[in-house]
């Protein structure tokens, strides 16, 4: 309940106008623990680095809101160009994005352009052994995801797509069972939205045995399952889980964010899981910085530190 509170008054503040304003001038500084930089090469040098310590990356360029069919084409032909960097620099192209950013959200013909620029996506990743993750959004978005998650496995194969699916939702376990004849790689996550009652549990308690029992349920069907938590207690229980039922360590992998608990995704790596960072890189940081913020208290003060001093 109190990180609920927590959650909510850090969301509601991060988005007031003047906040935002102020954070956008003077928190990049900051918001560079959890962001690799602005441009493509910041990103690849980010993953160069991880790699060092066996560490994968997720490659997200920031951006969630586009007002009109250009901004959703220039942002898919940003990602296009990553792909190519990425594949000239030796490093997968295993992009994730949001949907909204490729123009899901437009009222006129949104959805259709949202898919046509994630299989423009998918038809230059895959030839260099790519990978596209849809992120999930708030909870208005997320049938349109899994629709056109459907729709795109059915045309590139479960190999080259996944999605996400959020413990928080009440819907959740239903929405696993219906894409079990995907044979879907998913990552799992708790959510990080501020969502009602009526749609998502409150009580980290209920999120968190939701949590497991999705992971739990995708790596028991033999799908390819991404545990995205830095939860201590999760990630045990996982790697007691997949001992206990014989799951092969190419069936799962850790996902963290960049920037968070580092140490802990070396310690998996060198203990020999496969691991991966989401890392974040863009001009549009401040959303996705807020909602970093919003899920502990720690990270508030570290930005309050930093912004004021002491
Ligand atoms: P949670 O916040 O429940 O905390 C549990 C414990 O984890 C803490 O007590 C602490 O021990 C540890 N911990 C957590 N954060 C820490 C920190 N910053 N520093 C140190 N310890 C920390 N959400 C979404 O809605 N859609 C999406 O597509 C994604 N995608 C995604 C990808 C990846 C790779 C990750 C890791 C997460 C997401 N998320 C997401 C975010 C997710 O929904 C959730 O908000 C965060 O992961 C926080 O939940 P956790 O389970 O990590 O820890």
């Amino acid at each position: 309940m109190i990180d609920q509170i927590y959650r909510k008054t850090v969301l509601t503040v991060a988005g007031n106008k003047a906040v935002e304003s102020v954070m956008r001038s003077r928190g990049w500084g900051l918001a560079q623990r959890f962001v690799a930089g602005h441009q493509a090469d910041d990103i690849i040098q980010a993953v160069k680095d991880l790699q060092k310590d066996g560490i994968g990356g997720l490659l997200d360029l920031l951006g969630e809101f586009v007002d009109s069919p250009d901004t959703a084409n220039a942002f898919a032909e940003q990602i296009l160009s990553l792909v190519d960097q990425a594949a000239a620099a030796g490093i997968q192209p295993y992009i994730t994005v949001k949907l909204s950013g490729l123009g899901q959200g437009l009222t006129v013909d949104g959805e259709d352009l949202g898919l046509t620029n994630a299989r423009r996506i998918l038809s230059r990743a895959k030839p260099h052994g790519g990978f596209l993750a849809l992120d999930m959004e708030d909870h208005p978005r997320v049938d349109v995801t899994l629709a056109q998650f459907r729709r795109l496995v059915e045309e590139f194969g479960h190999h080259y797509v996944g999605t996400v699916l959020q413990s928080y939702l009440h819907r959740t376990e239903k929405d696993l069972a219906d894409l079990a004849d995907l044979k879907p790689n998913l990552r799992i996550v708790k959510g990080a939205y501020l969502e009602p009652e009526s749609v998502a549990m409150q009580d980290k308690a209920d999120i968190n045995a939701s949590y497991r029992r999705l992971v739990y349920a995708n790596l028991k069907a033999g799908n390819y399952t991404n545990v995205a938590s830095h939860d201590d207690g999760i990630i045990d229980d996982v790697k007691m889980f997949v001992l206990a039922h014989g799951i092969p360590r190419d069936q799962f992998e850790f996902q963290l964010l960049y920037g968070v608990r580092r140490d802990l995704q070396k310690q998996l790596a060198s203990e020999g899981y496969r691991v991966r960072a989401y890392i974040p890189y863009g001009d549009d940081w401040y959303p996705y910085f807020s909602r970093r913020i919003a899920e502990r208290p720690s990270n508030a003060l570290f930005v309050l530190r930093g912004m004021f001093g002491g």
